[in-house]
């Protein structure tokens, strides 16, 4: 989905699983890598060495504060599953208007209307215009609950 020079803001980053294969295969203009975990950086350091990448930048701390640092992405990527939608105004607060916000989020498979309809009046009330473009099951997560990626667009 990349295209070439976009900005991109991986909100819960870990070691940059996405933002390695993003720079490998894809030719963004910077991937900013977050993470609260401070072990995490040496790692996205040693994995950009490994992958000879050079354009992601990471960065130690809570995203929902470190964000307000950054420029205004095309895409920002939220794989924090169980919480995700709680940051979901942060993560708008630095998204192009047109650009998207990918989160991932745990959910009873009975409820994914409801969890869009909540998602679009927390966007609302914050202030941003927002529409939900696609909702992908990526795995169950138990008997009745799934991970899904919403893809969310920022429209105003
Ligand atoms: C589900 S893991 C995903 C890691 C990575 N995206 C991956 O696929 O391997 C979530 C990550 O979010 C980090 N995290 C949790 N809360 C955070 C916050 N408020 N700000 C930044 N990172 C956070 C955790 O340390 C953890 O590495």
């Amino acid at each position: 989905m990349v295209k070439d020079g976009e900005v991109i803001i991986d909100m819960f980053a870990g070691v940059a699983p996405f933002g390695l294969v993003i720079c490998k295969r894809a030719g963004p203009k910077i991937v900013y890598s977050i993470d609260i975990n401070p072990d995490a950086e040496g790692f996205v350091r040693m994995n950009m060495q490994l992958n000879r990448v050079e354009n992601i930048v990471p960065i130690t701390g809570d995203s929902a504060e470190m964000i307000r640092e950054l420029p205004d992405a095309d895409r920002i990527i939220m794989n924090l599953p169980q919480t995700a939608d709680k940051f979901l105004c942060a993560a708008l607060s630095r998204t192009k208007i047109g650009g998207v916000v990918h989160m991932h989020k745990v959910i009873e498979r009975a409820e994914t209307d409801g969890l869009i309809e909540k998602i679009k009046k927390d966007a609302r009330s914050g202030g941003f215009g927002i529409s939900v473009n696609s909702v992908t099951e990526l795995k169950t997560y138990s008997p009745t609950m799934s991970v899904y990626v919403l893809d969310i667009r920022r429209e105003t």
